[in-house]
């Protein structure tokens, strides 16, 4: 496969205009002010400079432009005031918004919404072939409702917002009656479809590899938490090994695991994750499905709070809506409340231990709490391993594999009609067993 050189990002400090927009129905974690600068740190992050803002509160959206009319005409003034480049939505756009958006403030300004720019963000922290087959599948899916001419323009002279999606449109031969839109459109949908394709190919490894893992039974801790709340750093100090760290949102995107060895023992793989945010579109979720899946199949979750965050129980309750989206709300959580060391008062992060469960107080940077963390994990991992026995009929096989390949196994025989299987399984997996529970086969089936 042909190695990928990463085009070049956005011009250098591009001029954004941030937009805000609270509408009265929607609950919303975070303040509108609160929202906005989360936004900008975003901006920043994709290496645009934040010249201005504007917000509205309104009952619903405006059908057409999302603001209301007087407005737009505000936002026009401002933008040319401050030589904007780039109008930045908090919020998300749907493709009629956009376009009359578009053409309302022409060629020379662009209208992107928070979506595309955590899309763009996501294009440029991507390192493994899988995060980038599915930033470029996420993009190609977003931009597809909403390409215009104009977009497929803009598009590739901005090289940013589309990606690599560089190429859509310029290239490829008109057929008989079809428009440069449709050619585009086109294009477009065959470049999705040769994605997906590729993308099965990878998660079909990843897959390999997941039951390789389980069949050797070391359990799995998946690093979750809001993005820039501390993972990477916290995974480098656990497992002493160089993970990028960096102030800056969603600078990890691929999934890393380390194996580490805990005191007794005890060895567990940990996985850093893709940082959550607020506002994250289920689009973007499910285009990380496979990212997320090494969440949904860990044993135990650990949530990294960043406890000096004004906002940290809001991030807390963005990141537990997540793992509720994604069918992990069931596995066993700890929670680790992180850079305490920046906390003015340490008393403060004792008294705040309580509002969360499980938690622990830490300092990834500075290693406070780390064994107190680290025996808790291993506490958590096997010590929730529930004692079990069952008489499995052979027809059970499915059963038969998962107790093989998530919890261990201490006595097996077989009998007639299964078998007599005692051990350790997983606390989640234990209501799936219930009904098989028996200290010997029945009766009718004993030899
Ligand atoms: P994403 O990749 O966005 O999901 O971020 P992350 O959760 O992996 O955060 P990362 O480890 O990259 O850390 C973000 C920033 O917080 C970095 O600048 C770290 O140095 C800093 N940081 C992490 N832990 C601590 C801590 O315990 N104390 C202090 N003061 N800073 C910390």
């Amino acid at each position: 496969m042909a190695k990928r050189i990463p085009e070049p990002t956005t011009l250098p400090r591009e001029r954004a205009f941030l937009v805000g927009v609270e509408i009265y129905q929607e609950k919303n974690l975070l303040s509108l002010d609160d929202s906005l600068a989360e936004l900008a740190l975003l901006v920043d992050t994709a290496g645009l400079e934040v010249v201005g803002e504007m917000t509205q509160k309104l009952d619903r959206p405006n059908p057409e432009t999302y603001i209301g009319s007087g407005k737009v005409e505000e936002l026009k003034a401002l933008a040319e005031e401050t030589l904007a480049q780039v109008i930045v939505f908090d919020n998300e756009l749907n493709p009629r918004h956009q376009r009359e958006l578009e053409s309302l403030f022409g060629e020379k300004v662009r209208v992107i919404d928070r979506t595309a720019l955590i899309l763009d963000i996501f294009a440029q922290h991507a390192h493994t072939s899988e995060g980038m087959l599915q930033v470029e599948l996420a993009q190609y899916e977003y931009y597809l409702p909403r390409l215009t001419r104009q977009w497929t323009h803009l598009a590739r002279q901005a090289g940013g917002g589309g990606g690599r999606s560089g190429s859509v449109g310029g290239v490829g031969l008109r057929g008989p009656g079809e428009t440069q839109l449709e050619v585009d459109r086109r294009q477009v949908r065959a470049k999705i479809s040769h994605l997906k394709k590729e993308l099965e190919k990878v998660r079909a490894r990843r897959e390999r590899y997941r039951a390789q893992r389980k069949r050797n039974r070391i359990p799995t801790v998946a690093l979750v938490g809001y993005t820039n709340a501390g993972k990477s750093t916290l995974l480098n100090r656990i497992a002493k090994t160089e993970i990028y760290a960096a102030d800056q949102l969603f600078a990890t995107l691929d999934p890393t695991t380390r194996r580490v060895e805990m005191s007794g023992g005890y060895a567990a793989l940990l996985t850093d994750t893709v940082g959550f945010i607020q506002k994250l579109p289920t689009t973007l979720v499910a285009a990380f499905r496979a990212t997320l899946e090494e969440i949904a199949e860990a044993d135990l979750l650990l949530h990294v709070v960043d406890i000096s965050h004004p906002n940290a129980m809001a991030q807390f309750e963005a990141v537990q809506q997540t793992l509720q989206e994604i069918g992990a709300s069931h596995i066993p959580v700890l929670t680790a409340l992180n850079k305490v060391d920046r906390l003015k008062d340490p008393d403060a992060a004792q008294a705040v231990l309580e509002n969360y469960p499980q938690a622990v107080a830490i300092s990834a940077t500075k290693g406070i709490g780390i064994p107190a963390l680290m025996s808790k994990i291993a506490q958590e991992l096997y010590e929730t391993y529930t004692p079990i026995q069952l008489w499995l009929p052979y027809q059970q096989g499915q059963l038969l594999s998962l107790f093989h390949e998530a919890g261990q196994v201490e006595k097996i025989e077989h009998g007639r009609g299964g078998v007599l299987i005692s051990g350790r399984i997983p606390g989640r997996l234990v209501a799936q067993f219930k009904e098989y529970q028996a200290a010997h086969p029945p009766k009718e089936q004993e030899a």
